[in-house]
C-alpha cells in the first residue's frame, strides 16, 4: 500500500517537473528570448519587445532589454526581439489603401473601384464591359463577393450600341406608337429606323455605321486600312491611320460618317470588302438593301409629297 502512495507521490513530482519545464520552454518562451550574457557568459532570457515596438538593446544580467516604439512607416504585430521594424507595405497596381499601416499592423489593400481580384490573374483587374448587343445583368463588386461583371443578351425588342459595365438594353422605337413609319429594323445592336424623309437609303445607314463597327469587331489593322480608304469631301486622301487604336478609329468613322455624301456611304461595303471583311461587308450591304426596300414599301408616297413640297 505505502508503495503506492509512493508511486503516485512521485507520478505526480514528474508531472509537476515536466509542466514547468513546459512552462519555460513553451508558454514563457513566447515572451522571452534566450542570449548569452555579454559579462558573465552564461545564458540568460530576456523579455521580448511588445508589438509596436522593436529591440534596442538586449538584457543583460545587470539591466534589462530596452524597446523603442516602431518608426514611422513600420511596424511589428508580435512580442519581438528584432532589431528593426518591418517596413509597411505598399499597396499594388489597380489596388487602394483598405486600412493604414499602424505600428502594430501593416497596411490592407483592396482593388479600387471599377476593379475585382482575379485569381487567374492574381491582381486586380478592371471589371468586364458587356458589348454591344448586351447588358449587364449582375454589376462587378469589389470587395466581399469580387465578381466580375455578368453579361447576357439584350431581349428581343431592345438593344444596346456600346460597350458598358454598367448600362442596360433600351427598347426599340415603337413605331405604331408614333405614327413612323419603319425604315430598317432594329437588331439587338441598333435601334429601328424610322421616318420616310431621306430618300436614300445611305442616308438612313449613317445611323448605324458607328454601332455597326463597335458590334462587328474587326482586326485592327483591317480596320486601319479601311479608315484609311474612306472617301473624303475633297477627294484627298485620308490622313495616316498606322498608329491609331480603336477609340480613334472609331471617331474618324463617327466624323467620316457626319460629313459622308450619300454616294460616299454607298461605297462603304465595297471598300470593306475589297480589305478582306468579307463577312462584314455582307452585312453592311444587306442592311442597306434592307432599307432601299424598306424605303420603296412604304415611303414612296411621302417622299413623293416631300419632293412636291421642297
Ligand atoms: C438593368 O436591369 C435590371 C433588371 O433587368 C435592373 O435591376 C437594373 O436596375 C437596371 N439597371 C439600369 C442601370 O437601368
Ligand atoms: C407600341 O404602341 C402600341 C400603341 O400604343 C402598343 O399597343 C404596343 O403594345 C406597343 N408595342 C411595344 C413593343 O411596346
Ligand atoms: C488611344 O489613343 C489616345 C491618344 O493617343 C489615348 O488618349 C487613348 O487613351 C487611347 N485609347 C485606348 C483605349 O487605348
Amino acid at each position: 500500500f505505502s508503495s503506492h502512495v509512493q508511486h503516485v507521490k512521485l507520478s505526480l513530482c514528474v508531472l509537476i517537473i515536466l509542466l514547468s519545464s513546459w512552462l519555460a520552454n513553451g508558454v514563457a518562451s513566447q515572451l522571452t528570448y534566450e542570449v548569452t550574457d555579454p559579462i558573465t557568459g552564461k545564458p540568460l532570457q530576456c523579455d521580448r519587445c511588445p508589438p509596436g515596438t522593436f529591440l534596442r538593446a538586449s538584457c543583460s544580467s545587470i539591466k534589462e532589454r530596452e524597446c523603442a516604439p516602431c518608426p514611422q512607416g513600420s511596424f511589428t504585430e508580435l512580442w519581438n526581439y528584432i532589431g528593426r521594424c518591418l517596413r509597411c507595405g505598399v499597396c499594388g497596381r489597380n489596388q487602394v489603401v483598405k486600412k493604414e499601416c499602424t505600428a502594430i499592423s501593416d497596411c490592407q489593400c483592396e482593388c479600387k473601384p471599377g476593379y475585382f481580384y482575379s485569381q487567374d490573374y492574381d491582381m486586380c483587374v478592371r471589371h468586364s464591359e458587356c458589348p454591344s448587343g448586351q447588358e449587364v445583368l449582375t454589376k462587378g463588386t469589389v470587395t466581399s463577393e469580387n465578381t466580375d461583371t455578368v453579361c447576357s443578351v439584350c431581349s428581343e425588342g431592345s438593344f444596346s450600341d456600346i460597350s458598358s459595365a454598367h448600362q442596360n438594353c433600351t427598347q426599340h422605337k415603337n413605331c405604331s406608337d408614333a405614327g413612323l413609319q419603319l425604315v430598317l429594323r432594329g437588331s439587338s445592336w441598333h435601334d429601328i429606323l424610322t421616318t420616310c424623309f431621306l430618300s436614300d437609303g445611305a442616308e438612313y445607314l449613317k445611323e448605324i455605321i458607328p454601332p455597326f463597327f463597335i458590334h462587328h469587331k474587326m482586326n485592327i489593322k483591317r480596320l486601319r486600312r479601311i479608315v484609311h480608304r474612306l472617301p473624303s469631301e475633297d477627294g484627298r486622301k485620308a490622313r495616316e491611320t498606322r498608329e491609331l487604336n480603336f477609340s480613334e478609329l472609331h471617331s474618324r468613322i463617327c466624323s467620316w460618317v457626319s460629313s459622308a455624301t450619300a454616294a460616299q456611304i454607298q461605297q462603304l461595303p465595297d471598300i470593306v470588302n475589297k480589305m478582306g471583311a468579307t463577312g462584314a461587308s455582307e452585312k453592311l450591304q444587306s442592311k442597306l438593301n434592307s432599307i432601299q426596300t424598306h424605303l420603296t414599301e412604304h415611303c414612296q408616297s411621302e417622299i413623293l409629297s416631300n419632293a412636291i413640297l421642297s
